[in-house]
């Protein structure tokens, strides 16, 4: 089996091919990091011309690197959301009108799904005797749009253990680093700038830390970043300080991460006395500090910490792909696949069954 997958619900333009057995045959991803660069943040417009700029030529080169033609593939597979509504637009339909052409079966795939079954794909195709992640693990995902916990049951099959009630850690991490002057995006120069930090120097607070259940909460911690560095001597911020802050917000982020992420273990194995992994995916997954206690947090248990390699965590082509083809094997081609008059959601939850977090609003 092969299947295309293409992914455009944030800031990169992406476009894999991805067979049956894990093999990721090609993997392009155009980031658009320089068109929002001089806003410090993502541009929903400007994101959607990006992608309509460069989607046709980026499956083009994807299919071309993969040296497969559209009659070799078995099926297409684009984010149908959750995300920024007009780049998912732009890959549902680029993902129709290539599925109505060379009449294959289009599936609509759950971005968070993708990033959900990410782990499975890559603990594949590392294995060198089909080492697989089996179900059921515990998920926590955390990105610029996304700070989730959820038991991964199955395809299909979540339940979801917690989630934010307002910014998502990496939105937190981008805010951080742009109220210090820091470069775009913010947690790659925040963990830079942190390593040459005093994490104790400003006692910054630990939202949600100690309290029952597993929601996340990371405004009052931003805030507190900013008071902080407004009360320091007047003036530009010396690099000590921006790195001392750096230092506490990352520990601060940390300790919230190792709270919530305990209790959701505690719950996760309550459940599934048996289940064997805590998987992190999501951007803010590449930062090696949180990656150190969260691995610490695990080995308690006696689970493994599964973080899928940089390009698979960040947002990409190949989990879609993969998506697609989870669905497909577990649900048949028929139930698979979605018809062509699939409507782009800006809101899908993975459990809707889930109770909604207080003033989470569409975070959740
Ligand atoms: O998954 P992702 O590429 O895109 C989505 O948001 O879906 O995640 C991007 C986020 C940004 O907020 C970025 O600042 C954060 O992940 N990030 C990091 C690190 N690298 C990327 N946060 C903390 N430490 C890092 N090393
Ligand atoms: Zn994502």
């Amino acid at each position: 089996m092969i299947v295309l997958g293409i992914e455009t619900s944030c800031d990169e333009t992406a476009a894999a091919i991805v067979t049956g057995d894990g093999q990721i045959l090609a993997d392009v991803v155009l980031s658009q990091l320089d068109e929002h660069r001089p806003y410090g943040g993502v541009v929903p417009e400007v994101a959607a011309r990006a992608h309509l700029e460069n989607i046709d030529s980026l499956v083009a080169q994807a299919m071309a690197e993969a040296g497969v033609g559209f009659a070799d593939i078995d099926a297409v597979a684009a984010t149908g959301g959750p995300g920024l509504i007009g780049g998912v637009i732009v890959g549902v339909m680029t993902g129709k009108a290539i599925a109505a052409m060379a009449d294959l079966p289009f599936i609509a795939v759950n971005h968070l799904e993708g990033h959900a079954l990410s782990a499975r794909l890559s603990e594949r195709s590392r294995g060198d005797n089909g080492a697989n992640l089996e179900f059921p693990y515990l998920l926590l995902l955390v990105s610029g749009g996304h700070c989730q916990l959820l038991i991964v049951e199955g395809v299909g099959k979540y339940s979801r253990l917690g989630t934010t009630i307002d910014d998502a850690l990496g939105e937190a991490f981008d805010k951080t680093a742009k109220m210090l002057g820091l470069d775009y995006p913010g947690g790659p120069a925040v963990e830079r700038a942190a390593r040459n930090g005093d994490d104790k120097r400003f006692k910054l607070p630990r939202p949600m830390k100690g309290r029952a259940g597993c929601d996340f909460s990371f405004s009052g911690l931003k805030t507190a970043v900013r008071q902080a560095a407004l009360s320091l001597p007047e003036g530009p911020l010396q690099d000590q300080d921006v790195a001392d802050l750096c230092a506490s917000f990352q520990a601060a982020a940390g300790d919230v991460l190792a709270d919530r992420t305990g209790h959701a273990l505690d719950e996760f194995l309550t459940r599934h006395p048996r289940g064997s992994a805590l998987v992190v995916a999501g951007g803010v997954a590449a930062n090696a500090t949180l990656r150190r206690r969260l691995n610490t947090l695990a080995e308690a248990r006696g689970i493994r910490l599964i973080a899928p390699p940089g390009r698979l965590c960040t947002d990409n082509g190949a989990m879609i792909a993969w998506a697609g083809i989870e669905r497909l094997r577990a649900l048949g081609s028929d139930a698979a696949a979605d018809g062509l008059d699939f409507a782009p959601r800006p809101r899908w939850p993975l459990d809707p069954d889930a109770a909604a977090a207080a003033f989470a609003g569409v975070k959740a």
